[in-house]
C-alpha cells in the first residue's frame, strides 16, 4: 500500500515540488477543506513570509482577489508587483482597515504571538473564516463572532490527497515559488541564515547535485 509516495506531475520541475509540500499544502489544506477554492473569493494574509508568500501564490491561481496585511512598507513592492497581491495595507493605517470591514470571505493568520483578533475578525463577511496558524491563544470579543456568524478555526499542515491535489493544481496553473536551490555542501550557510530570516522564501536541497 502506496501511504506516504505522491507522485510529481509531469511539467513539474522537482525544486518547485519541494515547498509545496509543507508550506504550500499548510495554505492549501483550509482553503479546500472550508470551502474557499472557488474563484472570485476576497481573502487576506496577515504578513509577509515563507508561508504568507506561498498563500498568496495559491490565493490569486484559485482567483481570488487577495489583501497582503503587513506590520510595515516594506514588503509593499514585492506582494503587489513580483507576488501579484490586489491590495496591500499596513496594520495602523486605521482608515484602511476600517473601510475594509465586513469585505473578505476569509483572512489566514499565522502571526505566533497573542494578538488581538478583534480587528482582523471585523473585516470578515458574514460566515468569513478567521484561519489561525501557530496563532497561539486567539484574544477577541465574540460578540463580533455571533452577530455575523463568523468562525474561528485552524487546520494543521494537510494530507497526502491535498498534497496530491496541490500538485496537480500548481502544475496546471504555474504557479511558480520564490526559492533558493543549494547543495548539501551549503549546508550550514543555509542554516546561519534561515536563522538570520536572509531567504526569499525556501531553501531546497539539490542532493542529486551534491558531492557525496
Ligand atoms: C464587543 O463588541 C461589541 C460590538 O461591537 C461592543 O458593543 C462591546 O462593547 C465589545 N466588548 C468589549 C469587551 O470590547
Amino acid at each position: 500500500m502506496r501511504q506516504f509516495v505522491v507522485k510529481i506531475p509531469e511539467g513539474l520541475a522537482p525544486e518547485q515540488a519541494a515547498p509545496l509540500l509543507c508550506v504550500g499544502v499548510t495554505v492549501y489544506c483550509p482553503l479546500s477543506h472550508f470551502g474557499l477554492k472557488k474563484s472570485r473569493l476576497r481573502g487576506s494574509i496577515l504578513g509577509l513570509g515563507g508561508f504568507e508568500h506561498m498563500g498568496v501564490l495559491i490565493a490569486k491561481a484559485m482567483g481570488h482577489h487577495v489583501t497582503v496585511i503587513s506590520s510595515s512598507e516594506k514588503k509593499r513592492e514585492e506582494s503587489m508587483n513580483v507576488l501579484g497581491a490586489d491590495k496591500y495595507f499596513v496594520i495602523s493605517e486605521t482608515v484602511e482597515m476600517q473601510a475594509a470591514t465586513n469585505s473578505l470571505d476569509y483572512l489566514i493568520d499565522t502571526v505566533s504571538i497573542p494578538h488581538p483578533m478583534d480587528d482582523y475578525i471585523s473585516m470578515l463577511k458574514l460566515d468569513g473564516n478567521l484561519i489561525c496558524w501557530v496563532s497561539s491563544r486567539p484574544l477577541c470579543n465574540s460578540s463580533l463572532l455571533y452577530s455575523w456568524r463568523k468562525t474561528i478555526t485552524g487546520t494543521f499542515i494537510g494530507c497526502m490527497k491535498e498534497i496530491e491535489e496541490l500538485l496537480e493544481f500548481c502544475n496546471e496553473k504555474g504557479v511558480k515559488s520564490s526559492i533558493e536551490v543549494v547543495k548539501m555542501e551549503y549546508i550550514n550557510t543555509a542554516m546561519e541564515r534561515l536563522a538570520n530570516n536572509d531567504v526569499r522564501y525556501r531553501f531546497v536541497v539539490d542532493v542529486a547535485a551534491s558531492q557525496t
